[in-house]
């Protein structure tokens, strides 16, 4: 990279943890903001895919590692943080890209769904936001970075809980953003369009309805994870420092119509 890259988008010497690292969005931000130099710890349940992305990382010459968590449970959360602190230390960038997506139509909405979605979706964000926030001011560095959705503005498709989570992710990066941006900590959402993953593999399998989704943006296609790495790592970088409390919409122009 030459040296006036480097000087804005470098994340060499930086540490970061990304929740849900190991699949889709997440396992795409992780790739990049490895390769842009971070040592990144992937956290999500599943121990294979969690090898598999180490392993990936580690092939193109990147610092990694994993941590197998449940983020469903507050216990679960404070336990993961303080596994992911200890192969490179404190992180410098906590990208929250875990997230579940129950979305049975509102009146079948149980206290379950709605605990299960805050859960992993919101109260674990906040948490590792509590855990690391204050170390990043301290140190004079830090970038939270939550990856929020459409829903978080507008509902559409069986909103209900998930839509809810999602609008307090991005008031999260707000009120985060006005505590510790003084100190060089910039909190922000990432807020993408449709994205065939995992996540969505049952409307993904509907042809009709993945093509009127690409119809609905401006690009003519829907995201693809490789979208996400450009706005992550500058979201992670130096060059963003004056970005803050912000929602980044990464979604072909979906939202703008
Ligand atoms: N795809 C889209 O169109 C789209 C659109 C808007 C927003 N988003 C958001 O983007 C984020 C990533 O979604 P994706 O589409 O990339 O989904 P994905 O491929 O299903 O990835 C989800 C990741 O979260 C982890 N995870 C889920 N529940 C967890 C738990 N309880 N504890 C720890 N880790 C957990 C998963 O690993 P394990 O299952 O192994 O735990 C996986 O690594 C989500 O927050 C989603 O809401 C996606």
């Amino acid at each position: 990279m030459s040296s006036y890259l480097s000087e804005l988008f470098s994340l060499e010497g930086r540490v970061a943890v990304v929740t849900g690292g190991s699949s889709g969005i997440g396992r795409a931000i992780a790739e990049a903001l490895g390769r842009a130099g971070a040592s990144v710890v992937v956290i999500a349940r599943r121990e294979p895919e969690l090898a598999e992305t180490v392993a990936a990382l580690e092939s193109y010459g990147c610092r990694a590692a994993s941590v197998s968590a449940d983020l469903a449970s507050r216990p679960g959360v404070r336990e993961a943080a303080e596994r992911a602190a200890r192969p490179f230390g404190e992180p410098d960038i906590v990208v929250n890209c875990a997230g579940i997506n129950l979305r049975p139509p509102m009146e079948e909405i149980g206290e379950a769904v709605w605990d299960t979605t805050m859960a992993v979706n919101l109260d674990a964000p906040f948490l590792l936001g509590q855990r690391f926030g204050p170390g990043m001011a301290e140190r004079g560095y830090g970038r939270l970075i939550h990856v929020a959705s459409q829903q978080a503005f507008r509902a559409f498709v069986t909103s209900g809980a998930y839509g809810v989570s999602k609008a307090g992710l991005v008031a999260l990066a707000r009120s985060q953003a006005e505590a510790w941006s003084p100190r060089g900590v910039t909190a922000n959402a990432l807020v993408p369009g449709f994205v065939m993953t995992p996540l969505n593999a049952r409307l993904s399998s509907d042809p009709d309805r993945v093509s009127a989704l690409a119809a609905r943006t401006m690009t003519g296609r829907n995201g693809r994870t490789e979208d996400f790495a450009g706005a992550a790592v500058y979201l992670a970088g130096p060059s963003s420092a004056y970005v803050t409390g912000q929602a980044v919409f990464v979604d072909g122009g979906f939202s703008a119509h």
